[in-house]
């Protein structure tokens, strides 16, 4: 029953573990159980952000929720065959772990690697932040240099398409929910917005996905990292920082409209009606 939302996009700095960080948080806060796994092994963001929370919690005796999260390890094996073996029993013996989850969120490295096709490849839900840029946009697909016309699918479209050909050769039900995201809006150069807009929803039906709303280009991300909080910690009455400008509500509420272009499933227990509201924190799980 576990949801698994898989954060790609095989380029650097498009914000995956950014927004990897808001949805996993938007999730405990819903109720839901939540594990988050980065296989990012080299910047490790995902993980670093998850380190300073907790080290924000010690500090500051502060009640904020925690996903579970494990660590997958590439392998070192020598021979290619051995390690994409290994790695794809490391990550299945992970899943069955996690069983219990309503939702495994992933954050993927910008490059290709083994362990992140087979991510995707079980992926319910794949999200794809974009910088609003076509030099990121040509990941997603060819343009005609003349025309501007969207020729067809380039590299990270592909490895979508494969990860829906192997879900459907598993048996498994249901395809991939692809969604789109544009990350750091600019909120003066309209013509470029509208240019590549327009171009997005081309592509959009011609290589299936979804689009979602997106993120602004906003500093509060890159202040929030060293203390691992998230837009949603803040504001509240019991909030460690307060929500203090327009443009933070603002933010916040472009993750909320993230969430529901999702269109999750309901967390098990509030299908249950056992939990709901705020997630479970560090302090419920030391206390059970
Ligand atoms: N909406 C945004 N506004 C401003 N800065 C952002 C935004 N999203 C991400 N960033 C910043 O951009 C950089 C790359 O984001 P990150 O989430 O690490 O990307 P990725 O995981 O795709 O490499 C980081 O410095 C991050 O703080
Ligand atoms: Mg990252």
């Amino acid at each position: 029953m576990t949801h698994v939302i898989v954060l790609g996009n095989e380029k650097g700095g498009s914000g995956k573990s950014t927004a990897a960080m808001h949805v996993v948080v938007a999730l405990l806060k819903g109720g839901a159980k939540v594990a988050a796994i980065d296989l990012d092994m080299r910047q490790r963001s995902l993980s670093r952000y998850l380190e300073n929370r907790r080290a924000f919690i010690d500090l500051t005796n502060s009640d904020l929720v925690l996903p579970e999260a494990p660590r997958v390890e590439p392998s070192s094996l020598d021979s290619r065959e051995n390690a994409w073996r290994e790695e794809s029993e490391r990550l299945g013996e992970t899943f069955s772990r996690l069983a219990d989850c309503d939702f495994v969120v992933i954050d993927c490295p910008g490059a290709d690697t083994h362990l992140s096709r087979l991510a995707h490849a079980h992926a319910d839900t794949i999200v794809t932040p974009l910088n609003d840029s076509f030099v990121d946009f040509d990941l997603l697909a060819r343009i005609d240099p003349e025309t501007g016309q969207v020729l067809g699918p380039s590299l990270y479209s592909e490895m979508v398409w494969q990860a829906r050909k192997r879900r459907a050769m598993s048996g498994v039900k249901g395809g991939i929910d692809w969604v789109v995201m544009r990350n750091r809006l600019s909120s003066t150069r309209a013509n470029n917005k509208k240019h590549m807009g327009e171009k997005l929803e081309d592509l959009a039906g011609r290589i299936g996905f979804r689009l979602a709303r997106g993120f602004g280009d906003r500093v509060i991300y890159r202040e929030l990292f060293p203390k691992g909080l998230t837009l949603l910690d803040l504001g509240g009455k019991d909030a460690p920082i307060r929500l203090s400008t327009m443009s933070h509500v603002t933010a916040r509420l472009e993750i909320r409209s993230l969430i529901a272009t999702l269109n999750l499933p309901k967390p098990m227990a509030q299908s249950h009606g056992e939990r709901g509201g705020e997630g479970k924190s560090d302090r419920d799980v030391a206390a059970a």
